[in-house]
């Protein structure tokens, strides 16, 4: 048994898993930068922290938009700061198993490939985030029959229709969670003249944010800053007015779930009215987004058990079976 590592590289939140161990690193991906070298000097929670309090020099990004590298540079230091932090040996380097959207250039590819080699990886393995996403959800993927899954994320959308051990069909949209948040800041700035932060839109989606109208007719205070004055302010909003406020986003991923069933092969589609689909991602954990999603594609919706995890545990499991299922586990599809 190998210390082999699985990495779930997402717009939001960075997961490790390590053979033989299960999760070791779980964090947000965001890194701080030192103001006048630009090198990385936290990555995960220590700069998540520094979002909202002091930084002295440093700036505080996302390396990752939709679900894929921006700044290749920083991405590579971030996932060496990682590695370093959960102690990858430098010899023997253990291998890699590397989650991606099913959107990813070959360009970003071979950016992944290398910033895992960079950061002293070996043989990095890409996955695609659908096909890890069945295989943490238990789905029976090498079975002659359908599995639907949905991983809605922070930056993506990947929706996949599993087969005998490969994606069969599926599509990317690059619209998650963080639009939501987006959608609710644009609300606030259009309905009321009034900025709240990206975080507190966050909040106030994880809070009383819904897809599907709920029983609770929840409220929530927020604080912001009126535009014209800048002068503090609070708002008062309904659970109704923040669904429809972040209803656009959500329904892109709605159609999207939609399109991919009316996509699916014939044979397969039997399988999915009957099983339904798999619903996983943070994204996944927004209220009614499971009852939105089996009213508007008329099957039964399942959420995953873990949803934040479900894709580091399926590239996880795939450590053990690296070179029996190597190559129907490469990326199987490219444009
Ligand atoms: N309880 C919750 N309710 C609503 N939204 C949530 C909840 N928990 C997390 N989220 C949202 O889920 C998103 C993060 O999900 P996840 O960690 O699966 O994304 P990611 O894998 O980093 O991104 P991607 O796969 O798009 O690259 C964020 O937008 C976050 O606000
Ligand atoms: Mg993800």
């Amino acid at each position: 048994m190998g210390r082999e590592i699985a990495i779930d590289l997402g717009t939001a939140n960075t997961l490790v898993y390590r053979q033989g161990e299960g999760i070791v690193f779980n964090e947000p991906t965001v890194i701080a930068l030192n103001g006048s070298t630009g090198k990385v000097e936290f990555a995960g929670a220590e700069a998540w922290q520094m979002l909202g309090g002091p930084r002295g020099n440093r700036s505080v990004v996302r390396p990752l938009r939709h679900g894929v590298m921006t700044e290749f540079d920083m991405t590579q230091q971030m996932i060496a700061i990682v590695l370093r932090k959960i102690g990858v040996p430098k010899f023997p380097k253990p291998r890699v198993v590397v989650s991606v959207s099913s959107e990813s250039s070959p360009v970003e590819l071979r950016a992944v490939r290398e910033a895992v080699r960079f950061a002293g990886g070996r043989n990095p393995v890409l996955v695609e985030e659908g096909l890890a996403a069945a295989i943490g959800a238990g789905l029976p993927i090498h079975e002659p029959v359908g599995n639907l899954i949905i991983d809605v994320g922070g930056g993506t959308t990947e929706m996949a229709v599993v087969s005998m051990g490969g994606v069969v069909s599926g599509r990317s949209v690059r619209t998650g969670g963080f639009d939501m948040d987006a959608s609710i800041r644009d609300h606030f700035r259009t309905r009321y003249g009034v900025t709240i932060g990206e975080r507190a839109a966050e909040e106030l989606k994880v809070a009383i944010g819904a897809a599907f109208p709920t029983p609770d007719r929840m409220v929530a205070v927020v604080s912001g800053r009126e535009i014209a004055s800048g002068a503090p302010r609070k708002v008062r909003v309904t659970e109704d007015e923040i669904r429809l406020a972040m209803a656009e986003p959500v329904q892109a991923i709605v159609d999207a779930a939609r399109q991919t069933l009316a996509e699916a092969p014939q044979e397969l589609t039997h399988d999915v009215l009957e099983t339904g689909m798999f619903l996983t991602g943070g994204g996944g954990l927004v209220r009614g987004m499971d009852l939105l999603l089996a009213q508007e594609c008329e099957v039964p919706v399942h959420l995953t058990e873990r949803p934040l995890e479900t894709v580091v545990l399926g590239a996880g499991a795939m450590l053990d079976h690296l070179d029996e299922y190597r190559s129907s586990f490469q990326l199987v599809r490219r444009r």
